[in-house]
């Protein structure tokens, strides 16, 4: 599954179009970044803007957050929705604290035995905050897949999350995980939309089997009902 290929042209695609001032870019404070990547689990940007905001005034660190009564972090969270988030959020943020000194761990195997934080989250926390080697796999990276390497299965089945994961470590640059991981969410997020992608300006698209297949709009499979 390796092509060091892949990785070149959306690293240097990120560069030039890609999206780099995001009010969680341009940091390592990996208690920001942790911040955000909860918050865009299942929410858009635009709405997760002033939302990060408003918690970095009243919460400027983790420890700020952690010793927070629950009722406040709920308060700030509403509208955001998915409060199993905000209940994770506080939890982790005191674990942060009563575990490894107010400091979040750079591998991504112990982020992930935190609250609320899954593999491809972990990943994403230890490339941007300490530029770890680490594959994300979320919802529009799968997307990118299954229209890339022309994958049919339905993108949530295990076995085909299996081959997906293969295929993100095997992707992985040597070298500009930070590029490459905010890349991949740009791709997903503002060309390899669900419907009416970009393809034209896609830098994945002379290597990409949907296109070549004219398969783009029947991929990702929808999941039988
Ligand atoms: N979605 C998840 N993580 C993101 C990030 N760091 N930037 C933009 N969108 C995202």
């Amino acid at each position: 599954f390796s092509d060091p290929g892949f990785s070149a042209d959306v690293i240097a695609w990120q560069k030039r179009h890609g999206r780099h001032a995001l009010p969680w870019q341009n940091t390592r404070n990996a208690y920001r970044v942790w911040l955000s990547e909860i918050m865009l689990q299942q929410t858009q940007v635009a709405t997760v803007i002033p939302y990060y905001q408003r918690f970095l005034d009243r919460f400027p660190t983790v420890e700020a957050l952690a010793a927070a009564p629950q009722e406040e972090v709920m308060a700030l969270w509403s509208g955001l929705g998915y409060y199993s988030r905000a209940r994770n959020l506080h939890r982790c943020a005191q674990q942060v604290v009563s575990q490894y000194g107010g400091r979040f761990p750079g591998d991504p195997a112990l982020l992930a035995e935190l609250p609320g934080i899954g593999r491809s989250t972990a990943a994403a926390i230890a490339a941007f905050s300490y530029g770890t080697r680490a594959a994300i796999l979320d919802g529009n990276v799968k997307r990118v897949f299954a229209r890339v390497f022309g994958i049919e299965g339905v993108v949530t089945s295990k076995p085909v999350e299996d081959q997906m994961w293969l295929r993100a470590v095997a992707l992985l640059p040597e070298e500009g995980i930070e590029a490459y991981t905010q890349g991949l969410m740009d791709l997903g997020a503002t060309i390899c939309t669900r419907s009416k992608p970009a393809c034209e300006r896609c830098p994945l698209a002379a290597r990409c089997v949907a296109r070549a297949t004219g398969r783009t709009n029947a991929l990702p499979a929808r999941a039988p009902k």
